[in-house]
């Protein structure tokens, strides 16, 4: 079980302390983490998905429960209770979706084979594209690789700690997998550009020059905001799927008060 996850400052890009004493994300917290460009988002989460022991380019430290996880934990995939996908996520073994997510489920010792079905039908929530049992994991596209990923570290992984870099823009229904991760009980990070799901948490870390800046919680004008811009973000799916379809835009098929 994670109860939560500590990251212990390191050391910014020229070197310098980060000012910080410490960060505990606890079950349950979604976080994001935002920056520009190059600040240093990716370095973190990357730290957490190492569970960095000051040996990566940051120094910062990570401890699970509070301590120094296990050299076991570090180094035995099927033991790490955390599941990274990021935009350059690939699966490179030429097996179809139901063979790559059985291997996946035996290997976690799950015997009850339905799961297989279940991660599919989950991962079909996520993508306008459907997959299939039969699917080859190597020719899906981005976005379907990316469903399937996070809908696997859902269910067969059961990660207790869900790292998300930058799946916004990965052709995939972000307010679906928000809507399914929250309440998940797990520490679920995601690192974005995007302000919907930048507002949509309720810790944010601001990155800058390869060192935490700060951390903020979400204000209740940034309650109201969020509501606002998910409004907004429905409308502009809308038209996204319309113009991917290869319809035209029109007035009434949105019924949209943009004029
Ligand atoms: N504290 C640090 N010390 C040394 N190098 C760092 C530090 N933080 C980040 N870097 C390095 O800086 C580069 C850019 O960082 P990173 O990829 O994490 O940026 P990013 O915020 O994810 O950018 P983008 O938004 O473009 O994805 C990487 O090569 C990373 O290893
Ligand atoms: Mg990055």
């Amino acid at each position: 079980m994670v109860r939560d996850i500590t990251i212990m400052p390191g050391l910014d890009k020229a070197g310098v302390r980060e000012n910080f004493s410490v960060i505990t994300l606890c079950a349950g917290e979604t976080v994001s983490i935002v920056g520009p460009t190059g600040s240093g988002k990716t370095a973190f989460i990357t730290d957490i998905e190492l569970l960095a022991q000051g040996d990566t380019s940051t120094r910062r430290r990570v401890l699970l429960n509070g301590e120094v996880p296990d050299d076991e934990v570090r180094n035995n995939p099927s033991l790490k209770p955390i599941a990274m996908i990021t935009q350059k996520t690939k699966c490179f073994a030429d097996l179809t979706a139901e063979e790559f997510l059985q291997i996946h489920a035996r290997a976690r010792g799950i015997k009850n084979f339905g799961i297989v079905g279940d991660t599919i039908e989950l991962a079909n929530k996520f993508t306008g594209e459907k997959i299939t049992a039969e699917s080859r994991v190597t020719i899906l596209s981005g976005g379907q690789t990316r469903s399937l990923m996070i809908a696997d570290a859902i269910l067969i992984g059961a990660a207790p700690v869900i790292l998300l870099d930058e799946i916004e823009n990965a052709g995939i229904f972000k307010q679906e997998v928000l809507r399914i991760i929250h309440d998940s009980g797990k520490i679920v990070i995601f690192v974005t550009h995007d302000p919907v799901i930048a507002l949509l948490t309720k810790k944010r870390i601001i990155m800058e020059h390869g060192s935490v800046k700060m951390v903020l919680y979400r204000s209740e004008s940034e309650v109201r905001a969020a509501q606002n811009l998910l409004e907004l973000d429905n409308r502009v799916s809308v038209i996204r799927e319309n113009l991917r379809a290869g319809k035209t835009i029109t007035k009434d098929l949105l019924a949209v008060n943009f004029y």
